[in-house]
């Protein structure tokens, strides 16, 4: 086929196979579903508009008119790269952890598997079902990165200091934090129980830690290096070395922050618009302050469900973005079929908060599915009946 050409030479044109251009509307589909290739919208002679992902630009004059063009954005340069490179990964995309090992060993296994950062859900299991699952993944995941869920417990604390003992007996090197209120001695201990310095005199961080926070206060915790008290604390215990307390000084307690917004299970119910900025911001601030070595990072988690959710965090500066609930409905997750099929049909406005069973004395609520079934009316109900008073809704919360 032969194109004809009425232009002006000197303005920019595309050149390329005329069979590389889809007019239709299925061909221009797939194009854009190609988002690893550049993109060409182009006008031919007959004022037809249409899609190439091939061919490249000319100002001889000899083209067909270029409308607009985008370069090529595959998802593996989506996010910050360092992410990428720390956590030996093909995309900035990791996966939540899920409680009662939702989060299985088969999604971590899976996640971890095509490139991505899965998080075990130990929350609510025994030390010896966390120990099965460490042994697992470790023999399935040898080159790959995992990471551990080390939620903090309250009212339990021996449960927050028994997995960071596992975790370090083990050699669980990555640990996403969780529902913390401010540090504690035992995200401490795991942090600069794993901190060496190199022959060129740089910290070694050898324990790393994403922290999920949904409030500015509990992200400044981990945004700072460790408190005085806590390092104090451990030497008098053996638990750390005067080297690795004085190393402590020099590096933020997290190397990455994850800013949960409006999100499944325990959260604050911030909009991610408002939310993620205003803990940019506060990295930016601390960052000034401290002069880290490496910059944390931040990413976001909330709401992200489909490829749009995911480009607009990504678009917002989130170095990584982080799933949850979408994860529940997969083959893999340590779930019923029930559940699956429930997830498969809802929507997102089929929710609603209900108290929360690790924080009840707290007051703390979290969100569940309210469409298909009665868990979220009956725990309101038997919580009011239960609590002395009005539930208390000041939603602790952070991440
Ligand atoms: C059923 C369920 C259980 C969860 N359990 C935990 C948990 O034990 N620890 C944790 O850090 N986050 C937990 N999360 C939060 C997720 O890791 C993730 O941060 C959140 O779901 C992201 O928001 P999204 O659900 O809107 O994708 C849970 C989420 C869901 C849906």
């Amino acid at each position: 086929m032969e194109l004809e050409y009425h232009n002006t030479p000197g303005n920019l044109y595309w050149k390329g196979s005329p069979r590389s251009v889809a007019f239709d509307a299925t061909g221009i589909r797939e194009k854009l579903a190609r988002t690893e290739l550049p993109c060409f919208v182009v006008q031919d002679f007959r004022g037809r508009i249409g899609i190439s992902t091939e061919g490249e630009l000319a100002t001889d004059g000899k083209g067909l008119q270029l409308l607009a063009m985008a370069s090529a954005l595959p998802p593996s340069q989506l996010g910050d790269p360092d992410f990428r490179r720390d956590y030996n990964l093909k995309y900035a995309y990791k996966t939540g952890a899920m409680a009662n090992g939702i989060a299985s060993e088969e999604l971590v296994i899976a996640i971890g598997k095509a490139g991505l950062l899965g998080s075990f859900g130990a929350a609510g299991l025994v030390p010896s079902r966390v120990l099965q699952a460490i042994e697992k993944i470790q023999a399935e995941l040898p080159h790959q990165t995992y990471a551990f869920n080390l939620i903090h417990s309250p009212n339990e604390e021996a449960l927050e200091a028994g997995a960071v003992k596992l975790y370090l007996e083990k050699g669980v090197h990555l640990v996403e934090a969780s529902a913390f209120l401010a540090l504690t001695e035992h995200i401490v201990h795991y942090r600069v129980a794993g901190l060496n310095e190199g022959t060129d005199g740089k910290v070694l961080i050898n324990n790393k830690v994403i922290a999920k926070i949904s409030r500015k206060e509990v992200a400044a915790h981990f945004m700072q290096p460790a408190p005085e008290r806590f390092l104090k604390l451990l030497l008098e215990k053996g638990k750390i070395t005067p080297l690795q307390a004085a190393l402590a000084a020099r590096v933020p307690m997290a190397d990455d922050i994850t800013v949960e917004a409006d999100s499944g299970g325990h959260t604050d119910n911030r909009p991610l618009v408002a939310l993620l900025p205003s803990i940019i911001q506060l990295r930016d601030e601390l960052q000034e302050q401290h002069q880290f070595e490496h910059k944390i990072r931040v990413g976001a988690a909330g709401g992200i469900s489909t490829p749009a959710s995911a480009l607009a965090a990504y678009m917002m500066g989130a170095a990584y973005v982080a799933t949850g609930s979408v994860n529940q409905a997969c083959v893999e997750a340590g779930t019923s079929e029930h559940v699956r099929k429930l997830l498969a049909t809802v929507a997102s406005t089929d929710v609603m908060m209900a108290p929360a069973s690790d924080m009840f004395e707290m007051g703390v609520e979290l969100q569940v599915l309210k469409r298909g079934t009665l868990f979220g009316l009956v725990r309101n109900c038997t919580s009011t009946i239960s609590a002395t008073g009005p539930l208390m809704r000041s939603r602790k919360k952070s991440g």
